[in-house]
């Protein structure tokens, strides 16, 4: 049995499905890498509108490979063992921004590398802000399925949900309400566990 002081220190990404810049949900990304930060937990906030990409075209994909973007993106991945993705709700599902970067890092497959093999290896966590009610309940269920069942990543059954989003923030970016940052910490640490227990 691997001694659970040799294993490695969880390393967790953040990053939002929106490229918008003042997006909700970019925000509770670089709020959760900052939770987890200062919970002594190594984290990076990455922000889609750095990683540009084409939507997905199979011919494109014949002719020229996956965008380098997607390379790009996928080795920051790799070099985290956990993932928190902050997911806008559209029309009840996630993003076209979100799905085409899956699906895209879904199509690469470096040498000595099983298929998805960065998708399930990794443990993910979710969230989602937004200005209705619910906080973006029914997107996150579509993401889950798509991760889970198309992607095989093991997605954690906690998840976070900020409902009435532009009015959540102080001007620090912190979450006027307490009670919701201490929830989104809690999520936050449990992936870190994860993340440590799946990579001992
Ligand atoms: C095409 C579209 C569809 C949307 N559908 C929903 C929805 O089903 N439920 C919801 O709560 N908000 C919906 N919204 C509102 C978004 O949640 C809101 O614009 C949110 O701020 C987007 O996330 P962001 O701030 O991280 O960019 C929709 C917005 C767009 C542009």
């Amino acid at each position: 049995m691997t001694d659970p002081a040799a294993r490695p220190d969880p390393r967790l990404l953040f990053f939002a499905g929106s490229a918008r810049q003042n997006s909700f949900n970019k925000r509770l990304a670089r709020l959760g890498a900052a939770i987890a930060e200062a919970n002594s937990i190594p984290s990076t906030f990455a922000d889609l509108a750095d990683y540009p990409m084409p939507l997905y075209n199979g011919d494109l994909e014949a002719a020229e490979g996956q965008p380098e973007n997607a390379h790009k993106l996928k080795n920051l991945m790799k070099a985290h063992t956990g993932v928190f993705i902050l997911s806008p709700e559209y029309n009840a599902s996630f993003t076209p921004l979100l799905k085409n970067t899956l699906d895209w890092i879904s199509h690469i497959r470096d040498e000595g590398e099983a298929p998805m093999e960065v998708y399930r290896t990794r443990v993910f966590a979710l969230g989602s802000a937004s200005n209705g009610g619910t906080g973006g309940l029914r997107g996150l269920s579509q993401l889950r399925l798509v991760l889970e069942l198309g992607i095989g990543a093991l997605v954690l059954p906690d998840q976070f949900l900020l409902p009435r989003a532009a009015d959540a923030y102080d001007e620090h970016g912190h979450l006027k309400n307490k009670d919701q940052q201490e929830q989104l910490k809690r999520v936050i640490q449990k992936l870190a566990r994860a993340a440590r227990v799946l990579h001992g």
